[in-house]
């Protein structure tokens, strides 16, 4: 029977053997699958691994600097790189959403192949593909750092030619979280809800901008932190806030304000293909709204989700 002891012993072993004193680059994206992948590759290897964690300035707020500590504490030969303007400035003035996730993909793989270029010696690009990212060709797991090949044009960049390994790619999610669990990673990181590759990009509609990047920021915080602090983090399988494109009505004083709308956005699911909108306590909703309209300048008004999928997608755009 399947172990996450035996499966992390076996598969020590197998990526020694595999690797021997070769050196790998892996993309840590602060998801659940490549920080395993990387603690089984640190494992096997040590300081033959050099991990990249690249702030794309589209994280959750103050993600980038707590998680790279994570990193750090964990033993990982990681370097982070800031690389949120180059982001910013590719999508300057872009709003429609697949061309959004386009300039991002590219983006990456160029700051990406900067790093690599660095580092003398590299022959192997680690990923932490896991069993439906193999069977499948959409992921849900948010892989800024599973590497698609159509993110190209004009030739593959030069980590492209590395030879690939990856540790996970025959496990389903729950056993990831398990042999992560076995290897002592903090319970709150394997908990953590999918957050997609390319960020708030795709939870801004229309173009983005520095502004609404912060707007953003402050509004999902205020809504992830209030689903922990009610204890329904948990029991929440995805969650986040869309900044909508319409300015909205409001009153202050005798003035009238017009601001930004925001959604709020909570889906139960196992695997993302199918979603069921939550039913969250009317109390918790409204103390987070107030906060938010209270709180993030700019905002006036909130709005809650309650479309399921099909035919509602999980975002918005
Ligand atoms: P939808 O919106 O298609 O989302 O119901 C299903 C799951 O996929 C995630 N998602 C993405 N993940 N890059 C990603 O890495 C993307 O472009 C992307 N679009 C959606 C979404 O967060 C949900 O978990």
């Amino acid at each position: 029977t399947w172990t996450p002891a035996a499966f992390v012993e076996t598969t020590v072993d197998s990526l020694k053997e595999q690797i021997g004193d070769g050196k790998v680059v892996l993309g840590l994206s602060g998801g659940v699958d490549s920080t395993v992948a990387a603690i089984l590759l640190n494992k096997a290897i040590g300081k033959n691994l050099y991990c990249i964690f690249v702030n794309n300035g589209l994280l959750r707020k103050d993600e980038f600097d707590s998680v790279l500590h994570q990193y750090k504490d964990m033993g990982l030969n990681v370097k982070g790189v800031n690389a949120s303007e180059r982001f910013l400035n590719a999508l300057k003035g872009e709003s429609d959403p697949e061309r959004k996730r386009k300039a991002i993909g590219n983006a990456f793989i160029e700051v990406f192949d900067d790093e690599a270029h660095q580092l003398t010696g590299v022959d192997w690009l680690g990923q932490g593909t896991i069993y439906p990212d193999v069977i499948e060709s959409v992921s849900v797991n948010g892989p800024s750092v599973t590497i698609k090949s159509h993110h190209n044009v004009g030739g593959l960049p030069d980590f492209m030619k590395l030879k690939i390994v990856e540790p996970l790619r025959m496990l389903f999610k729950d056993e990831v979280r398990r042999v992560g669990k076995e290897m002592g990673i903090d319970a709150e990181l394997l908990g953590r809800h999918p957050f997609p590759g390319p960020g708030l990009a795709i939870r801004i509609l229309g173009d983005i901008t520095a502004e609404k990047v912060r707007i953003l920021q402050e509004v999902d915080a205020i809504f992830i932190n209030g689903l922990k602090k009610w204890d329904l983090y948990d029991k929440v399988w995805q969650a986040g806030a869309i900044l909508l494109p319409v300015n909205s009505v409001g009153v202050m004083g005798d003035e009238r304000t017009y601001e930004k709308v925001v959604a709020l956005r909570a889906v139960e699911s196992t695997d993302g293909m199918t979603a069921d909108w939550v039913n969250l306590p009317y109390e918790f909703l409204q103390e987070v709204s107030n906060h938010i309209i209270n709180r993030v300048k700019g905002v006036n008004r909130v709005v809650y989700d309650i479309s399921s999928k099909p035919p509602a997608t999980i975002e918005w755009e």
